[in-house]
């Protein structure tokens, strides 16, 4: 079935399978950097924006994303350069299989709270697991990133 929606600011015309997940089809679009953790939605690591708004592609319909605006990291390069030099100034890049997702997280929340507090952030990145950096020095990048003090 025919599905359209804008992937990265720009239109396009999908012919989705009923069952076929957004993660799949992005993927399948050379969005690579869309990763496939638990496949359960647990981790986070699959985090796409949707309408500005963080979401798992592992549990989206790829029909349901009709007439919507996706966003993957290969839509907004210029902040993720800003991202990965903030992790790695706080060595917050260990091997880097959450990062994709936790950076389309914490470019969403940058534009939905000003001045979060540190439970609002907490709060916000709960879902993107990350097992390598036991999240102090992430959460230090994160701080940086929003203009919030540490
Ligand atoms: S792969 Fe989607 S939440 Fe883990
Ligand atoms: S840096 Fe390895 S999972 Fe987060």
């Amino acid at each position: 079935m025919m599905v359209s929606f804008h992937l990265n600011g720009k239109k396009i015309y999908y012919d989705a399978k009923p069952d076929e997940y957004l993660l799949d089809t992005l993927r399948g679009e050379e969005m690579i950097s869309v990763r496939r953790g638990c496949d359960t939605s647990s981790c986070g690591v699959c985090t796409v924006l949707v309408d500005d708004k963080p979401m798992l592609s592992c549990s989206l319909l790829t029909l349901s994303m009709e007439g919507k605006h996706v966003t993957t990291v290969e839509g907004i390069q210029d902040e993720i350069e800003v991202i990965a030099d903030l992790f790695g100034h706080e060595g917050a890049d260990q091997c880097g299989f959450c990062n994709s997702g936790i950076a389309l997280t914490i470019y969403a929340l940058k534009k939905e709270l000003k001045n979060p507090t540190d439970d609002e952030i907490k709060h916000y990145i709960i879902g993107n697991l990350c097992r390598c950096s036991g999240y102090q020095a992430q959460f230090k990048a994160i701080k940086d990133y929003l203009g919030v003090k540490k």
